[in-house]
C-alpha cells in the first residue's frame, strides 16, 4: 500500500515537471524574449566569440583536430572556402557534423549568424 501511494506521488511529480517544461517551451516559442539578432555580423564581434565557445577546444593553433584551425581569420575562411564550415555546422553535405560530440549541434541562433556572416562575404570586420 505505501509502494503504492510513493508510486503514485513520484509519478505525479515526474509528470507535473515534464508538463511545467512543456508549457515553457510554449510561452518561448509563442512570445520569444530574445529574438536571434543576425544583422550586420562582425567576425571579430560575433563569430569569432561562438567559434571560441564550441570550436576551439579541438581547433586552435595549438590543437587543429584534422588541421582545421579556428583561431585565426584565415584559418577559418579557409573551412569558408572549401564549404566544410558551414556543412559541419548544420550536419549537411559530406562534412563530418561539429562539434565533435554525438549528436552535439550548436545553438541554431549561433548557426544563423554563421550563415549570415558566410552570405555577408565572410568579412575580416
Ligand atoms: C571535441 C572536439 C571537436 C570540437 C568541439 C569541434 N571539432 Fe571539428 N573536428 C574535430 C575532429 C576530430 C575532426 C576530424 C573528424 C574526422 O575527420 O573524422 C574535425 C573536423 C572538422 C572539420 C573538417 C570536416 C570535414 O569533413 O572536412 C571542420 C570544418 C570542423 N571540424 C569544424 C568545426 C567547427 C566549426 C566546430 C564548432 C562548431 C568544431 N569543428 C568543433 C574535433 C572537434
Amino acid at each position: 500500500m505505501n509502494m503504492k501511494i510513493s508510486t503514485i506521488i513520484l509519478t505525479t511529480l515526474v509528470v507535473s515537471v515534464f508538463i511545467s517544461s512543456c508549457y515553457f517551451d510554449v510561452e518561448q516559442e509563442l512570445y520569444p524574449t530574445n529574438k536571434c539578432d543576425v544583422e550586420n555580423m562582425s567576425f571579430a564581434n560575433d563569430i569569432q566569440p561562438l567559434i571560441k565557445l564550441h570550436c576551439q577546444n579541438c581547433h586552435s593553433s595549438n590543437f587543429a583536430s584534422a588541421g582545421v584551425i579556428l583561431d585565426t581569420y584565415a584559418g577559418v575562411r579557409s573551412v569558408v572556402d572549401d564549404s566544410s564550415f558551414l556543412n559541419s555546422i548544420n550536419h549537411t553535405g559530406d562534412a563530418v557534423p561539429m562539434p565533435l560530440l554525438p549528436n552535439a549541434k550548436a545553438p541554431q541562433c549561433a548557426i544563423d549568424k554563421c550563415e549570415e556572416w558566410v552570405k555577408d562575404g565572410a568579412k575580416d570586420n
